[in-house]
């Protein structure tokens, strides 16, 4: 808060036949790390499953895999239908023995539109279930692997890393009482609560817990990024102990983060510098005067962060679309176009005249860009929107209240001048912020290897989003992959295998021989 002046995927691929095989029965354990007898893992309470995952070249593979289900990853659970997790160990493909003992672990959490997600029903990998994504005009449908491939949690068993899938508190969760439960910071306490969990049961766990990768889309993207950004933050302590969280630490080795929603209290300002001229599906216009106002807090907000990149020096409100251009959108569009026959590129650029060709380069302007693009997705205020409408307003709820701004702007526009925010929310939103950790605070246990992924034509929220957390990391010395997808909407993961094998050169991990496809 406070940096601006102004105020389970769907298991495609996943063969219908999984069948379980055994189940071995508990036994002791020697963890010095574990804390709680409740928070012990038990290597031996699995069941056997094998499935077929097909890889990115369209090879079906037959995936043995020991299934794990964690009814609780804390001692005090809220509602342990969301703060359980499942672990999947690969153990054979097409028949050849896996050894995952030090394999990376991925952690993919499954949160769509900050709702909440469990995984309690799975009954096996990919099997959990958000509440969807938040609705509204033509609201997304939560986070999933993008187009149809292959999605990267099977792709990662399939690699022989191992596999935890956490649920989360989300904020339409509401007891008996009317009190909701699952409002900010739920679902990051939950996540981070499960990291602590896996951390704890070094030894016990299959996997190197020190080589954990965080991923996650949209919403799940902000909390992935969030997990990456804030590991080890103190500013968790008092929500982590309510839960009886295991005694370890919460930071994460990497971060995957797709269309990340986060920096939520900079939102409205960052959507309406980017899609502020952009006309509404219906072909209307937001209000100009509420546009204006919050691009003008863009600009406060952007001198504030002191980005800078290669080419470009400082990055102010007069560069940044320049430099997004040059960045991320034409080489995107280059990567995108290359790839065509010259006939369908050819087609390509007749029916998208504003986007330029070489012969060699994407080449437009950010205002045809803009063009291209076309019809904004959100009004304005696009997060925290005056008839507290949109999830975020849900998110920053507390206790009976079901919504609530949490941004100055339209806070004052529905109570005058002299409003403030309430007391707890300024802390909340730096609990939900993964800019706060690496912008305002430069948090030493962050994540140092970063995959941001965006597509150019998601306007769930502002393209600098993404950017901007991309350019701060970078700033700092940490290793970030970021790419735009072409023409891609909200959600898209159009290059899973990349990212399972970037997971292998980060972690230094070899993969399991044969099977690391892309
Ligand atoms: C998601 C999408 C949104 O537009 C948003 O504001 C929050 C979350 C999602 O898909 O998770």
């Amino acid at each position: 808060m406070g940096l601006t002046a102004a105020a389970a995927v769907p298991a495609v691929g996943l063969a219908t036949g999984a069948r379980a095989a055994t189940r071995a029965s508990a036994s002791g354990t020697d963890s010095a790390a574990v804390t709680d007898s409740a928070l012990v893992f038990d290597p031996s309470a699995y069941t056997e499953l094998t499935t077929s995952i097909t890889d990115t070249a369209g090879t079906a593979h037959d995936v043995t895999y020991h299934f794990y289900k964690v009814s609780s990853y804390v001692a005090n659970p809220v509602d342990a239908t969301y703060q359980g997790l499942n672990v999947s160990v690969p153990v054979s493909v097409d028949g050849v023995a896996v050894d995952a003992t030090h394999a990376p672990v991925l952690l993919a959490n499954n949160v769509g539109g900050y709702m909440p997600s469990s995984v309690a029903g799975a009954t096996g990998i990919g099997g959990g279930g958000g509440a969807g994504g938040p609705g509204g005009p033509g609201g997304p449908g939560g986070p999933g692997g993008g187009d149809s491939g292959p999605n990267r949690t099977l792709l990662a068993l399939l690699a022989g890393y191992v596999v935890v899938e956490p649920g989360a508190r989300g904020r339409s969760l509401v007891d008996a009482n009317g009190v909701y439960y699952g409002c900010a910071p739920a679902a990051i306490v939950d996540l981070k609560a499960a990291v602590r969990y896996v951390k704890s049961n070094r030894g016990l766990i299959p996997g190197d817990v020190d080589r954990i990768v965080s991923a996650g889309t949209s919403a799940g993207g902000a909390l992935s990024a969030l997990l990456g950004s804030s590991g080890d933050s103190p500013l968790y302590a008092a929500e982590l102990a309510a839960l009886g969280a295991a005694d370890a630490s919460d930071a994460v080795f990497a971060s995957g983060d797709w269309c990340p929603i986060t920096d939520l209290e900079h939102s409205d300002m960052s959507y309406e510098w980017c899609w502020g001229g952009n006309p509404l599906a219906d072909g209307s216009s937001v209000d100009a005067t509420v546009s204006a106002d919050l691009k003008a807090q863009f600009t406060e907000y952007l001198a504030a962060l002191r980005l800078t990149a290669p080419d470009f020096g400082r990055l102010t409100d007069r560069n940044l679309d320049e430099y997004l251009v040059a960045t991320h959108l034409e080489p995107s569009a280059t990567r995108y176009l290359a790839a065509l026959s010259d006939t369908d590129r050819a087609a390509y650029l007749a029916a998208n005249t504003l986007i330029g060709w070489d012969g060699t380069n994407a080449t437009f302007s950010w205002a045809d860009f803009l063009t291209h693009v076309g019809a904004r997705r959100k009004g304005a205020p696009a997060f925290d929107a005056f008839d507290l409408s949109t999830p975020e307003c849900n998110e920053f709820g507390t206790d009976t209240t079901a919504t609530r701004h949490f941004t100055l702007y339209s806070l004052r526009h529905a109570e005058g001048d002299s409003a403030r925010l309430d007391a707890d929310l300024p802390k909340k939103l730096d609990q939900m912020n993964a800019m706060y950790h690496v912008a305002e605070q430069v948090n030493p246990n962050r994540a140092r290897h970063w995959w941001i992924r965006l597509g150019t034509k998601d306007s769930d929220t502002s393209l600098t989003v993404a950017a901007n957390l991309a350019a701060r990391l970078k700033n700092l010395g940490d290793d970030v992959d970021i790419k735009y997808y072409w023409d891609a909407g909200h959600g898209a993961d159009n290059d899973p295998g990349d990212f399972i094998t970037w997971i292998a050169e980060v972690t230094g991990h070899a993969g399991h021989p044969g099977h690391l496809r892309r």
